[in-house]
């Protein structure tokens, strides 16, 4: 049993982390500011079950301000508290928040633990924004790195620096470039979530661009198996990034049509012009994670939507997903 410390532990990725963590007999160190980027309540109600539960510890604090000791204690830390969204991300107050919770509290904990000559593993929840646009093959790690937005820009920049403090200081530090993940308790303001949403109650949900773009969607369950597998295996991987996708590039459209199926009801769409930073197409090449974490996605878009589609309906039943949070 080790103590760790997850950071954006109430967002949607963090919280099946910390559950998964908990499930196998880890002490857990649940840090988030719970940040206005989208209804602290929904924040709240994804770890409503864990900090009930024996071995959590849950801490509402920013990463600016987390005491250096806590950091220092943990076996492993997986740093996930980011400020997430590609569109968003524009302008000039926006841009400040982005490097701040992305940037500079990635330096931060970079310095606490170089300060204290950790060794800990340290695993970083980079994303495939850091690529751009990519041709017609998957991309392996390898690929030039063009972001086409100021969060991709920051992904990289945070990125960046954790691989100098790991090559520099010998921290044990892995990159994970995540794919659009979707699943149970996903952010609000992106596309699957928004989909189901608008089929359960009639809402018209923006949908940009004419649908053709494509994205490697992944599952939340097999992006946190990658992340365990990560922090197990960092101190022989040091350094390395990894891509983490689910291995079938699939269209908006696509996505509409299965959503459609799925709940027999029609989305009401709400065209709109495609919004400065989105990608035409992502795809992973995932080679490299399977030779070196023996990781490969196993949930279907269909199971795994299937999932995201219960919860939606407990949360929209419950009150906890409104129409309001579709805006922007
Ligand atoms: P999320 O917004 O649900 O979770 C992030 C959490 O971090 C939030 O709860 C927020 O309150 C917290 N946070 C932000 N700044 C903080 C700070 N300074 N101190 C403490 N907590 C802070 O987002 P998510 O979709 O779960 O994404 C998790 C990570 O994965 C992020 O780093 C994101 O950039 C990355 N990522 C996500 C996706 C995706 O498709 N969801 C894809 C690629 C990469
Ligand atoms: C997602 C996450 O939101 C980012 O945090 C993450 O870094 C990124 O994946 C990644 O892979 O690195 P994105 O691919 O834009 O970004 O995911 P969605 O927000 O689900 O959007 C997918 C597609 O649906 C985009 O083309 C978007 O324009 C479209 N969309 C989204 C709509 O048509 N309507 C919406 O209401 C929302």
């Amino acid at each position: 049993m080790q103590s760790v410390i997850v950071t954006g532990a109430a967002g949607f990725i963090g919280s099946h982390l910390t559950e998964r963590l908990l499930a196998a007999g880890h002490r857990v160190l649940a840090v988030d500011s719970l940040t206005p980027y989208y209804d602290r309540e929904i924040k709240l109600a994804n770890v409503a079950d864990l900090v009930q539960r024996e071995g959590l510890t849950w801490r509402e604090t920013s990463l600016l301000e987390l005491p250096p000791r806590d950091l220092v204690a943990a076996d492993a830390v997986f740093h996930l508290a980011a400020q997430p969204g590609v569109r968003p991300s524009w302008g000039v107050d926006s841009f400040r928040t982005y490097l701040e919770e992305n940037v500079t509290a990635t330096h931060r904990l970079l310095e606490i633990l170089r300060s204290a000559g950790s060794t800990a593993p340290f695993v970083f929840a980079s994303s495939s924004s850091v690529y751009g646009e990519i041709g017609a093959d998957g991309v392996t790690e390898d690929h030039p790195l063009r972001p086409e937005s100021p969060y991709g820009v920051t992904k990289l920049a945070s990125e960046r620096l954790v691989r100098v403090y790991g090559s520099r200081f010998g921290l044990s530090t892995v990159c994970l470039r995540f794919f659009t993940v979707y699943g149970p308790r996903q952010r609000p303001d992106m596309a699957m979530h928004r989909f189901l949403f608008s089929a359960l109650t009639g809402a018209p949900v923006p949908f940009f661009g004419d649908g053709e773009q494509q994205r490697d969607f992944t599952f939340v369950g097999d992006v946190v198996e990658a992340i365990i597998r990560s922090g197990q295996e960092a101190d022989a991987l040091r350094g390395d990034v990894f891509n983490v996708g689910g291995g079938f590039p699939t269209s908006l459209k696509e996505v509409v049509d299965i959503v459609e199926n799925l709940t027999g009801q029609p989305l009401n769409l709400d065209r709109q012009a495609a919004p400065a930073g989105d990608v035409r197409r992502t795809a992973a090449d995932i080679s490299r994670s399977t030779r070196a974490l023996g990781w490969r996605p196993t949930t279907t878009l269909q199971d795994g939507l299937a999932q995201q589609l219960r919860v939606v309906q407990e949360r929209v039943d419950a009150g906890l997903y409104r129409l309001e949070q579709l805006a922007g």
